[in-house]
């Protein structure tokens, strides 16, 4: 027995049992707007606090004091204030860069976990249908991400496809979800047509709306199951966002993309960036937030309708592996500047 050993690992799981609750706190005050409200107040006490938000005071007295411990929150002679350095990762002004709202999922997670946790005893998984809030949330991060990103990211991804899409394309992108990715490139390449397909009715009505708002006239959503696609190669360029590890059926999936890819066609796929191996994922910076992520959504949806299971940290190493079984042979992985979480396949036959 290595005493000090033992003595840090107190220490690691003192701190842990902090920090957990504080992530529940801070997801509750990311539910009831508390920091967007104290981002815009001067030093304030507890009741003026209470009062900008609607809330009851004693609540959010007691909020505020995890907050203070937890360091998020600065306290001085009875008045509370959020330093703007926290608040431009705590806010939905934030956008992508909300801490806050990534916090909350987690939290929206664990609602599910009486399911996942009789999964563990049983076998099976936890379907989409029972992750709608969830969905709903990730919708909202991935929009500012696309929004923010994707139109200067595509061109680093794939050299030429900003003349390609400019001359006009045929694009599909599968799992579309809420279809902020494919409506951003509508509105950037009026000359390309662009089709989304998602299982998830709700999602595809979303996207439908969505573009009939920006008045898109190239942009098409279709509820449709990717295991059961047609092959036509009909698309120059197929796009999926964090989609091929969720899949039930991933290797017919990547077969039927490969196929519907014209001759000279690309296949983006924008996955998780790890290692196959947990063994090389240590040092990963968001190792336990993506391996939980995966167990209690991404892994257990494959799972709910008798899928391989991969999860959301497959890696590389299994992702090229997919990729070439389903016969692509030109394949290339990219991490852009400010996405560490994210790899970028360009994939070619
Ligand atoms: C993690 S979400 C990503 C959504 C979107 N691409 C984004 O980045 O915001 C995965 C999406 O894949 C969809 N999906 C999973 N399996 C599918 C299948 N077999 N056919 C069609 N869509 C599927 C889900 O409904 C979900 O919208």
């Amino acid at each position: 027995m290595d005493t000090a050993r033992a003595e840090q690992f107190v220490t690691r799981m003192s701190t842990l049992m902090n920090e957990g609750m504080l992530s529940v706190l801070v997801s509750m005050g990311h539910e009831l707007g508390l920091f967007d409200i104290l981002d815009g107040m001067p030093t304030s006490t507890s009741e003026k606090i209470a009062t900008a938000s609607g809330l009851t005071e004693r609540y959010v007295r007691e909020w505020l004091g995890g907050m203070v411990t937890g360091g998020i929150v600065e306290y001085e002679d009875g008045k509370y204030r959020l330093p703007p350095e926290h608040a431009r990762v705590l806010t939905r002004a934030a956008g992508a860069d909300n801490f806050a709202a990534f916090v909350h999922s987690t939290a929206l997670l664990t609602d599910r976990r009486h399911e996942v946790l009789d999964a563990f005893r049983r076998g099976g998984g936890v379907p989409y249908d029972r992750y709608d809030e969830f969905m709903q949330v990730w919708a909202g991060l991935n929009a500012d991400k696309f929004e923010r990103a994707l139109l200067d990211q595509l061109p680093q991804a794939i050299p030429n496809i900003d003349d390609k899409l400019v001359a006009g394309i045929d694009v599909l992108e599968i799992g579309c979800g809420e279809g902020h990715a494919t409506n951003v490139m509508a509105a950037a390449y009026p000359n390309s047509r662009f089709v989304g397909f998602d299982l998830r009715e709700k999602a595809i009505e979303e996207a439908s709306r969505n573009a009939r708002d920006m008045g898109a006239t190239n942009v098409e959503f279709q509820v449709r199951d990717l295991a059961n696609l047609d092959s036509a190669a009909n698309w120059d360029l197929i796009t999926g966002f964090d989609v091929i590890h969720d899949q039930a059926k991933p290797r017919e999936v990547l077969g039927i993309v490969r196929q519907s890819l014209r001759p000279a066609g690309t296949f983006l796929m924008v996955d998780i960036n790890a290692h196959s191996d947990v063994g090389e994922n240590l040092t990963h910076p968001a190792g336990p937030f993506l391996y939980g992520t995966s167990l209690l959504h991404c892994m257990t949806v494959s799972l709910a309708y008798d899928g391989e299971g991969l999860g959301a940290v497959w890696g590389e190493q299994k992702a090229r592996e997919l990729l070439a079984e389903a016969g692509f042979t030109n394949i290339d992985v990219t991490q852009l500047e400010g996405d560490p979480l994210n790899a970028f396949y360009v994939a070619r036959v």
